[in-house]
């Protein structure tokens, strides 16, 4: 049993007459990492918000763990995914760039004296050390997307959605992200990744999902693994 199913999923916008997906049949493992590609408008985001039940199915269901998403309660779901936005501003809440790094596991009940060394940790990881006090959302673009990397990560979700994690990053720091994706992704959790960008897809990717007009048209198939 996959870890996220989907089965025979359709979903058309409301007041859309037309499906931005039809007929998806995908399985996830808790393991390795897939890039789902695409050009813009095909589908990709649409299919991340149906895997956190952000968005339902409008025809067949999507299964986590067994259990189809209907059953569980957003909050239930964000214990089990994390999930980075595309527009990073949409993520924040806090009034601090610390504070925002901590929320989640502070919420998620994170052993009070790890939880300076923690923060110390993603700071220096995503280079925000300077901006530890800084309101998120007086932060660049680039040091935004950290941020929101940073935060999601924190919380070590068994299961990592990441939907254009490299918008506004340079090469070097795309760089540290995959590196840091792989080391997580070794570890144990799984990640689906949107992206258009070739070079980092390559880098990273075990499996390759490629989307065309709300269909899946090419799926690489688990089973590669970075050795
Ligand atoms: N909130 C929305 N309301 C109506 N249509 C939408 C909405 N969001 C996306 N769409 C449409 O759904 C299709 C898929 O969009 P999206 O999932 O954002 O694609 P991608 O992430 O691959 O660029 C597109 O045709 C887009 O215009
Ligand atoms: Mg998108």
């Amino acid at each position: 049993m996959a870890f996220l199913e989907f089965n025979q999923v359709s979903f058309s916008y409301p007041q859309e007459g037309r499906f931005a997906l039809r007929d998806i049949q995908l399985g996830f493992s808790r393991d390795g990492i897939t890039a789902i590609t695409g050009a813009n408008g095909s589908g990709k985001t649409t299919l991340t918000k149906l895997m956190i039940g952000v968005l339902r199915s409008t025809r067949g269901t999507v299964c986590l763990e067994g259990r189809s998403l209907e059953e569980y309660s957003l909050g239930e779901i964000g214990r089990r995914i994390g999930y980075v936005f595309q527009n990073p501003d949409l993520q924040f809440f806090c009034s601090t760039v610390a504070e925002e790094i901590s929320f989640g596991f502070v919420n998620q009940g994170c052993r009070p004296e790890t939880v300076e060394e923690k923060i110390q940790y993603y700071l220096d990881y995503f280079e925000l050390g300077n901006y530890r006090h800084v309101f998120p959302l007086h932060l660049s673009h680039g040091e935004k997307r950290r941020l929101a990397i940073a935060s999601v990560l924190a919380t070590e979700p068994s299961f990592l959605i990441l939907d254009e994690p490299t918008t506004g990053l340079d090469a070097y720091r795309k760089r540290l992200l995959a590196d840091l994706l792989i080391k997580i992704a070794g570890a144990g959790t799984g990640i689906s990744l949107v992206s258009h960008d070739q070079a980092f897809v390559n880098r990273l990717a075990e499996r390759v999902i490629t989307l065309e007009k709300g269909r899946v048209v090419w799926d690489s198939g688990e089973g590669r693994k970075h050795g």
